[in-house]
């Protein structure tokens, strides 16, 4: 999806060059989230002017056309507020006319940056262009920049101060959005909101803060309801708006600690990578969170009052810490995130089970859900809801799960969960599995589960995320940022997140003493048998390159864990190298798959050694009968594969972590098969890191 990013600085001299270092390394730092164009709109050289700097493709190209164009870069600013846009198009191609910042008219009264889809945008652009407004483009954007202008326009004293507008304007919306908005009428201002869609305010002073908080202001009684009719009603014809007023109530502004207003700086992101290079000093903003900075002050509105009518008592959003640090969302030695990320992986494994696992007692703590374990305990059965490569990692532990716990457990992708309007009761227990923590579909899934009064749990990589932050309780996996938009280090701790949540579940089972024991010995070994499996990469170059390089087309198959391991392997490998790639279940060869097998279509079979190794042997001897030469997945030790086959091999683990080894040659073969068709790997064509639309 999109990331949008403004940068405001008061009090403190910035020239122009500087401040579009910093918009395009704002956007470079969250291209992942989507990388067709990018923009941006900074403060003219008169007052109220704006100069829009807008690129076709990624960052790069965006600086060049800065660097090229013939403005003033040396002009400086006292005080400035500018914003910035990376995209992923869903309404509109991906050109120079559909890139953000957005404007409401040529002379860029209000200019918008948003990440998320208006869902009514077309009957508001109908609305719009009956009252003779002009759009430039067809994007969903761009209805919002032409609302805002009407609305003002429509004020007949023009007394309303930005926020109150731009929640006049939202209250217009529907949809998902994160937004950014700036305008010439209010210098110096931005407003930001957001409804679905993730956004944090960074804030960086020289001298420490007065306040380690923002209070929430909520408006006066009189607020309660939207000015407008619906914009989506048949013919609706938008009756000029009265403004509605706001109460304030305590504010708290950004001062020193001697009480004088001093030089600061905010930064407004989709994601905190955005920031950290200038602050670790951040603010989460919640759903209907609308935030207005303006003379070095942020304050903090809501959209909406409580269903009961009243103003929520005493809320306020703490300026949290960011705890992770620039050089992880480097690439360092590395050509690529994705591969970075596949070489963090004895680490970041050590970080999921960091705190968490006491290797000498074999004992599990997760904090997060310490309160919550007789719940789920007692709960009629657990359902997984997830969406990728999330899902992936639940389908891989379903039967760890049911094992440990004898619990039934569900496993639904979130998109289809929703579909089905799949029947959810208050004794069910849901845990949605999320890297990012801000997939639509999840979200809404969990929303879905919360209405329906199930005790809901979040196994999530981002802090702060909404799944983080809307569920009852929940493990985070800790495995650090990832950005190459294939998942790689966070299927592995989401894998051992839900494993050890399976193992925590168990103990008070001591009949199940001994399987909890052979598996958390085989967590304390697992660092150096990543380790070991990523020495065999130059092996994987070689199939790449190889056998496998130029075919159009691979089955991967296995089953029982190891099934889990073709369904992630194979959409490591689509995604990334555009090859049709397909994980098989070894067990329904015979009901269809097998039709698909001669001696020109290529199958990598996992065949490591569990209970199922007779069955998956089997399966080997059906497709070698049809002339297939399967490339082995196999344990390193194992010597009854037939000569003169192609093995990849990978050290032995407990059955229920073999899966977590077996992965990572796939990752790695899928990256070199990227490579070597020239990909470009963190940036696959048509995807986006973080899904946060449906
Ligand atoms: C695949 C991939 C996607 C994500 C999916 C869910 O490599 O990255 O399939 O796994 O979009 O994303 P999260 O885990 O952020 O909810």
């Amino acid at each position: 999806m999109c990331g949008i990013f403004a940068y405001c600085s008061y009090l403190q001299e910035k020239d122009r060059k500087t401040i579009c270092e910093i918009l395009c390394n704002g956007l470079a730092r969250q291209e992942y989230r989507g990388y067709d164009s990018a923009g941006i709109g900074i403060d003219g050289d008169k007052p109220g002017e704006m100069f829009f700097f807008k690129e076709v493709g990624k960052v790069a190209g965006l600086r060049k056309k800065i660097a090229e164009s013939d403005v003033d870069t040396t002009k400086t600013f006292l005080s400035q507020v500018s914003i910035a846009h990376t995209r992923w198009a869903t309404h509109g191609p991906p050109s120079i006319a559909n890139c953000h910042p957005l404007k409401s008219d040529p002379k860029a009264e209000f200019t918008v940056v948003h990440n998320g889809i208006v869902t009514n945008a077309a009957a508001l652009r109908l609305v719009l262009q009956k009252r003779g407004y002009k759009f430039e483009s067809d994007t969903d954007t761009e209805a919002v920049a032409i609302l805002t202008k009407y609305i003002y326009d429509s004020q007949p004293d023009k007394r309303m101060n930005f926020t109150e507008l731009i929640k006049t304007v939202l209250k217009e919306l529907e949809g998902s959005f994160a937004f950014v908005f700036k305008s010439s009428h209010y210098p110096n201002e931005v407003v930001t909101a957001r409804r679905g869609s993730p956004l944090l305010i960074g804030v960086k002073t020289e001298k420490k803060l007065k306040v380690d908080f923002v209070d929430v202001e909520f408006a006066g009684p009189e607020e309660a309801t939207s000015t407008l009719p619906p914009a989506s009603s048949a013919g609706g014809l938008l009756a000029p708006p009265s403004g509605p007023s706001l109460l304030r109530t305590q504010s708290r502004a950004f001062m020193s600690e001697d009480g004088m207003p001093q030089p600061i700086e905010f930064f407004v992101a989709s994601d905190a990578a955005a920031i950290i290079e200038h602050t670790k000093r951040v603010l989460y903003l919640e759903d209907d969170d609308i935030a207005h900075i303006a003379e070095g002050e942020l304050h903090i509105h809501r959209l909406r009052r409580n269903e009961d009518g009243q103003a929520p008592q005493a809320q306020h959003r703490t300026i949290e810490t960011l705890e992770i640090e620039l050089a992880e969302i480097m690439k360092g030695k590395f050509d690529h995130f994705m591969q970075k990320e596949i070489y963090e992986q004895p680490e970041s494994v050590v970080n999921t089970m960091r705190g968490r696992v006491n290797f000498d007692e074999h004992r599990i703590t997760l904090g997060g859900l310490r309160a919550y374990l007789n719940i789920i305990r007692r709960g009629r059965r657990i359902v997984f809801c997830a969406c990728g490569t999330s899902y992936h990692s639940a389908i891989a532990t379903r039967a760890i799960f049911e094992e440990l716990t004898e619990i039934p457990v569900s496993v639904e992708l979130a998109s289809d969960f929703l579909d089905r309007k799949t029947p959810i009761f208050r004794d069910d227990v849901c845990v949605f599995v999320s890297q990012s923590g801000e997939t639509a579909d999840t979200i809404l899934a969990l929303r879905y589960c919360l209405e329906r009064g199930a005790l809901c749990v979040g196994v999530v990589n981002t802090v702060g995320s909404t799944i983080s932050r809307e569920t009852h309780c929940g493990v985070h996996i800790n495995a650090g940022p990832e950005i190459g938009v294939a998942s790689t280090k966070a299927y592995t701790s989401q894998y051992i997140a839900l494993l050890m949540m399976a193992l925590q579940l168990s103990e008070d089972r001591i009949s199940l003493t001994e399987r909890r024991n052979q598996i958390i010995d085989g967590l304390h070994k697992l660092p150096g048998q990543i380790k070991k499996v990523l020495e065999g990469d130059k092996g994987l170059q070689e199939l790449a390159t190889g056998v496998l390089a130029n075919q159009r087309s691979l089955l991967l198959m296995g089953r029982g864990y190891q099934y889990a391991t073709c369904l992630e392997g194979a959409l490591k490998i689509k995604e990334i190298s555009y090859m049709h790639s397909e994980g098989i279940l070894a067990g329904e060869l015979k009901h269809g798959p097998l039709a698909l097998i001669d001696e020109n279509m290529p199958v990598i079979i996992v065949m490591t050694q569990d209970s199922l190794y007779p069955k998956v042997q089997s399966a080997y001897a059906q497709i070698t009968a049809r002339k297939a030469q399967p490339i082995v997945v196999c344990n390193e030790d194992d010597d009854a594969i037939p000569k003169g086959c192609k093995t990849i091999r990978v050290p032995r683990t407990v059955d229920c972590l073999q899966g977590i080894l077996n992965i990572i040659p796939l990752q790695l073969l899928s990256y070199h098969l990227a490579v070597r068709n020239g990909f470009d790997v963190d940036f696959p064509r048509n995807l986006a890191k973080s899904v946060t639309t449906e």
